[in-house]
């Protein structure tokens, strides 16, 4: 059908076998020298909700991420892109990754947008939890960085 057709073949294949699911314990996040960031972000609207871990070294980089999900197979596959595209950068620069960015990078052709237009705020929760993940890491209150509005073309 024809709804079937808006989801890109990089979202069905994220949302099966997601490359960055799981967790990181303290242990771990000892063991590579980092701090552990864990947070917690739910979207009210739908009741979904994602856990992103962190490990940040001394430099503010993210030197490894995970995420955990009762999100639906968007937000899965989401999740997983922010993940990806969180490791390897400071956490001033995870905050850039906004939700477009992640959809932009789950097309599978750069002109079609890589789900339906209904689906875009569950890449909006991805976003927000980068922001939750900052916060807990600066010690600020989450409120210092905007809301997310949804963003789409
Ligand atoms: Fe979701 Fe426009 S695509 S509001
Ligand atoms: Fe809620 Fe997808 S339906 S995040």
């Amino acid at each position: 059908g024809a709804l079937w057709d808006e989801y890109s073949s990089k979202v069905a294949s994220r949302m099966n076998d997601p490359k960055h699911r799981g967790e990181i314990s303290q242990a771990e996040a000892t063991l590579m020298g980092g701090k552990l960031v864990v947070a917690d972000f739910g979207a009210e609207a739908c009741g979904d909700a994602v856990r992103l871990f962190w490990v940040v070294d001394e430099n503010e980089k993210i030197v490894a991420a995970k995420f955990k999900s009762f999100g639906c197979g968007t937000a899965i596959a989401a999740s997983d892109m922010m993940v990806e595209l969180c490791i390897g950068k400071t956490v001033k620069e995870a905050l850039t990754i906004d939700n477009l960015i992640v959809e932009k990078h789950l097309r599978d052709d750069e002109n079609k947008p890589a789900v339906p237009p209904q689906k875009m705020h569950c890449s909006v929760m991805a976003h927000d939890a980068i922001k939750e993940a900052a916060a807990n890491f600066y010690g600020v209150d989450r409120s210092v960085y905007e809301d997310s509005q949804i963003v789409c073309e």
